[in-house]
């Protein structure tokens, strides 16, 4: 929304511009601000020090004249200020008279970097009011200093084969960020699955990201946001993680299988030894037959023998 009366000293402010940077009174600033906190957008020119505030006017305002605050003959205008900036910005009102015209922004959102913020300073002299002092301040806005929120698998079951999954999350953040996992105390290079949601109007990002491993790999789990502003890092909890177990189902398997041996073994140990009780009834019947036999055979042999002298006869 353009303001009608900033933009009838608008033409005077080119001019002046110019001035300054003849003047070389120009100068810029970067400033980093956190979401939600107070920030102090410097602006001191000492040289009107001393000076009534009714000779100087103070606009504080956006490169596209979004006024954040004008000040007037030692009057704030609160009538230059637009939705944006409504009930956000302060004056330190006892340093106004030392020059000092820096200005509270409070409740920082990201929005606020997008433009930079500018004060230009007016002195009345003979001619009437002209631009002495300009200065420009560029926001540069981190938002989210809770802790990232991480969830593993809870007390739900699970065997050492099974994959685990391991969600991280963190809303508000800005700008965007990046999860790194921990696994094990060393920094994983798995390929999570990450899901990014951009809040179009306040530019905030959530984030989740989900990390799918084995359990028998896992011993401890921790997430990590790196703020790729500022490069911060905020650590999850650790989850650690007893040796993993197997399964009820896994445990159920062996355990059947030796039944079914079991089973098997007795009906084979059954079957062999019916066979062997078998064999030596069997051998006991053949062998008391074969005694009976063996003086048969002696009596053959005999015979033979005796046979033997009857061939020989
Ligand atoms: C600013 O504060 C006033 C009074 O507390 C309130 O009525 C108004 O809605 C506020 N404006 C914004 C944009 O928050
Ligand atoms: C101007 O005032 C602000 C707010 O009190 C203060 O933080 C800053 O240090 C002052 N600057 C100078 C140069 O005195
Ligand atoms: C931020 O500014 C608001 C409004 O001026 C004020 O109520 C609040 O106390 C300030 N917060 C801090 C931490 O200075
Ligand atoms: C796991 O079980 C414990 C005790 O039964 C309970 O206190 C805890 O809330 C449970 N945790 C989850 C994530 O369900
Ligand atoms: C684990 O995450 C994957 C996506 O990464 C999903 O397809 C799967 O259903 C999840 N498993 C469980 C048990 O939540
Ligand atoms: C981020 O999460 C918050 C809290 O759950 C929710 O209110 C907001 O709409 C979410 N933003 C986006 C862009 O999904
Ligand atoms: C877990 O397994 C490792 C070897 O695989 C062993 O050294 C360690 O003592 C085990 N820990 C527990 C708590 O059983």
């Amino acid at each position: 929304m353009k303001n009608p009366r900033a933009q009838t000293w608008s033409p005077t402010l080119i001019l002046t511009v110019l001035q300054i940077i003849g003047t070389g009174l120009a100068s810029n600033f970067q400033i980093k601000a956190n979401i939600g906190e107070n920030v102090t957008l410097p602006c001191v020119f000492p040289a009107v020090q001393g000076l009534p505030l009714t000779d100087i006017r103070v606009f504080w305002q956006t490169s596209s004249d979004d006024v954040l605050m004008y000040l007037d003959s030692g009057i704030v205008k609160r009538i230059h200020k637009t939705n944006r900036y409504s009930n956000r910005t302060h004056f330190f009102g006892e340093y106004l008279s030392r020059g000092n015209f820096s200005l509270l922004l409070a409740r920082v959102v990201a929005r606020d970097e997008e433009e930079v913020i500018h004060c230009y300073i007016q002195v009345k002299d003979n001619t009437g009011f002209s631009m002495r002092y300009s200065s420009g301040v560029q926001l540069e806005v981190s938002g989210c200093f809770s802790q990232p929120l991480l969830e593993g698998p809870g007390n739900n079951s699970y065997t050492c084969k099974d994959s685990i999954n391991f969600t991280c999350t963190s809303m508000g953040e800005y700008p965007k960020p990046q999860v790194e996992w921990v696994v094990n105390h060393e920094k994983h290079h798995g390929h999570p699955s990450e899901t990014l949601d951009h809040d179009l109007n306040t530019k905030l990002f959530n984030i989740s990201s989900i990390l799918t491993i084995t359990a028998s790999a896992v011993e401890t789990v921790q997430c990590v946001i790196r703020n790729t502003r500022n490069q911060k890092m905020r650590y999850s909890v650790q989850l650690s993680f007893p040796n993993c177990t197997y399964s009820t189902t896994d445990k159920e398997k062996p355990a059947l299988w030796i039944i079914a041996w079991g089973v098997l073994g007795l009906a084979l140990l059954m079957a062999v030894s019916g066979i062997v009780i078998f064999v030596i009834l069997k051998s006991r019947r053949t062998s008391s037959s074969d005694s009976a036999n063996v003086p048969a055979d002696r009596s053959t042999s005999d015979r033979s023998t005796e046979l033997a002298p009857l061939t020989q006869k």
